[in-house]
């Protein structure tokens, strides 16, 4: 219906695709690596690859496919264009233009006679040091999507002064929840970036504090996975009932579950760093109980959404206690897709369970279980969702029909058995303490196999996994190609229908986001205030010392400093007295 901004759409996506391709090239190489089956690349490269990996799947494939999917929503549950196509497209080039600044930074890496190096992996805090392009980058990409939010809350408002007492349509109110969730959770990594990592990397500064450059890129670090999730919530809740044949069970539980993630994001981030010293246990101990807080969201999801799968079989003439899950579409890539999604979701959510407690992390802290949980959810909930979300969107946004759904329902299949196998072998391994991020977990002098017996075959595990995961990227991105070459019908649009308890049902306070932002704000104040402040009291705003900054700046250091110094000293007593 609005054919420019489809254009930025399929864009958006194209971009996210392409970084999928990138990072499923690195993973394959990294999985193929660590578990010995091929080398192709030094183990001096590791890092580089893993960076890679991390970078082009978790920043760039998934924010690329949100912010088109974000577009397609907005427009269409708001059934307006977007106010100024040219401030869309601005949006769309400094984000492509920042990570095409920090995909040449990474990859410079790989080039011995170029002096640049990024290999600071996707969670990029000190004492990792990355080339000033690195970082120059992601700002770039990062205010990228900090206009293309501001574009869709001037299209909501545009829309708001022609309709006063409507509700927020329901995708609307996704779309604008979510990005207040990462306007607050990235104002942090900015600060990091800007006030610190890019200066010290630009040798303006000589030292950080490495402690508060992990903590501000963790206070990003948690709400970031809700940033991946909510496309696949938002496809979960609004598209697969539709698919199912169907309506959403319940549009007030859907508000409920997007503002908990508003209000519960960001006061958990330091549950990363149970390991991390110089944070007290009481501030760790707080960040658990928030965190099991967000199983309350999770639950409600998976409650409403099964609810409304099962309204659509049954609406298909399925009947019995499970017999109506005979009745659903499930030979739609785009149903049989999120579906497995959803299943390994709930898989996730127990083995996050288990990062989450902080005696029982200890157990997997930064062993192979990590990457094994994480490739359960954003890997595949997230993952697989968006490419099963592209059966459905792609032909709507091109007018052309998918190439081969008989492919597409190979793939994600295929998808889904290559991950149960390399996550399951993950998460064994992590128990056995093998260690995630290491190109040569086998050490010399150091037998797993006669410690634990398992690691060579689980080891097979993983690369079979990986492959099968290889393969499932290329026949999905293959499929699509042959879908653009496909000549143009019309018709494929697919109306949204309305859900069983509407928007009328929901509480007016819902929509109030003024109330939400208040909140949020003041917890992540509660959860960060004092942490922060005991942080930045003892390791220094730059380092301990100033004598080490440039002349220049010295004074304006010293001046904040005494500024702050009594306040810190204050913060800090006090943070010392609640803990005791
Ligand atoms: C890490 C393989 C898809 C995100 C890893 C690791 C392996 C791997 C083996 C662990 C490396 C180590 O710790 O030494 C693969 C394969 C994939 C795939 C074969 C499919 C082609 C994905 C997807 C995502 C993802 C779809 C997210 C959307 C990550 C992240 C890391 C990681 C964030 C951690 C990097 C780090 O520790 O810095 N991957 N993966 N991967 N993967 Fe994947």
């Amino acid at each position: 219906k609005f054919p420019d901004e489809a254009r930025v759409v399929r864009a958006a996506f194209l971009s996210s695709f392409f970084a999928l391709l990138l990072g499923a090239i690195f993973g394959i190489i990294q999985t193929l690596h660590r578990t010995d089956v091929a080398r192709i690349i030094p183990s001096t490269d590791y890092y580089t690859v893993l960076t890679a990996h991390g970078v082009f799947m978790v920043i760039s494939f998934t924010i690329f496919f949100l912010v088109g999917l974000f577009t397609w929503a907005l427009t269409r549950s708001l059934d307006r264009p977007l106010l100024n196509i040219k401030i869309t497209w601005t949006w769309y080039g400094l984000m492509a233009t920042g990570m095409t600044l920090t995909g040449i930074s990474i990859l410079a890496g790989f080039v011995d006679s170029i002096d640049m190096s990024a290999d600071v992996l996707y969670t990029f805090y000190a004492p990792l040091q990355a080339h000033p392009l690195f970082y120059a980058g992601l700002t770039v990409f990062i205010v990228g999507t900090w206009i293309a939010g501001a574009d869709w809350f001037r299209t909501f408002l545009a829309w708001r002064r022609e309709h006063p007492d409507e509700r927020i349509p329901l995708q609307t109110f996704m779309v604008l929840t979510t990005m207040t969730m990462w306007y607050i959770a990235s104002s942090a990594v900015a600060a990091s970036v800007l006030l610190f990592l890019l200066p010290w990397s630009l040798g303006f500064i000589d030292q950080v504090n490495p402690t508060l450059t992990r903590t501000l890129f963790w206070f990003f670090g948690h709400p970031v996975v809700y940033f991946w999730l909510m496309p696949a919530y938002m496809l979960w809740y609004t598209v697969l009932p539709k698919i199912a044949g169907g309506r959403l069970f319940s549009d007030p539980l859907a508000r409920v579950v997007f503002v908990l993630f508003v209000l519960l994001s960001t006061p958990v981030g330091i549950h990363h760093q149970y390991l991390d010293p110089g944070i007290a246990e009481g501030f760790k101990f707080i960040s658990m109980t928030n965190t099991m807080f967000l199983l309350l969201p999770s639950l409600l999801t998976a409650f409403t959404v099964v609810a409304s799968v099962e309204y659509g079989a049954r609406q298909r003439g399925g009947t019995g206690l499970l017999g109506w899950l005979t009745n659903l579409p499930w030979r739609k890539p785009e149903f049989t897709g999120m579906m497995l999604a959803g299943l390994m979701f709930a898989a996730g959510g127990f083995s996050g369970m288990v990062n989450a407690g902080m005696n029982i992390n200890y157990l997997i802290h930064n062993t192979l279980w990590v990457p094994g949980h994480f490739h359960l959810t954003v890997g595949t909930a997230v993952a697989l969702t968006m490419m099963a979300g592209t059966y459905w969107i792609w032909p709507q946004i091109s007018n052309k029909p998918i190439y081969s759904s008989q492919i597409g329902l190979f793939q994600v299949v295929l998808w889904f058995i290559g991950m149960a196998l390399m996550s399951n072998a993950m998460h064994a391994q992590g128990l056995l303490g093998v260690p995630r991020r290491t190109a040569e977990p086998e050490y010399s002098g150091f037998d797993y196999p006669t410690m634990f017996g398992g690691f060579e075959e689980l080891n097979i595990q993983i690369a079979i996994g990986g492959t099968l995961l290889f393969v499932s990227t290329i026949l999905f991105l293959g499929n699509l190609v042959l879908t653009m070459g496909n000549p143009k019908v019309s018709g494929l649009a697919e109306p949204l229908p309305s859900p069983v308890s509407g928007a009328e049902d929901a509480p007016q306070v819902l929509d109030n986001l003024r109330l939400w932002v208040g909140i949020a704000l003041t917890l992540v104040v509660l959860a960060y205030a004092l942490p922060i402040a005991a942080i930045i009291n003892r390791g220094g705003l730059l380092g301990p010392g100033v004598g080490t900054y440039p002349v220049w700046l010295a004074p304006l250091f010293d001046a904040l400093a005494d500024a702050a110094a009594p306040l810190f000293g204050a913060v800090a007593d006090l943070s010392a007295s609640v803990v005791e």
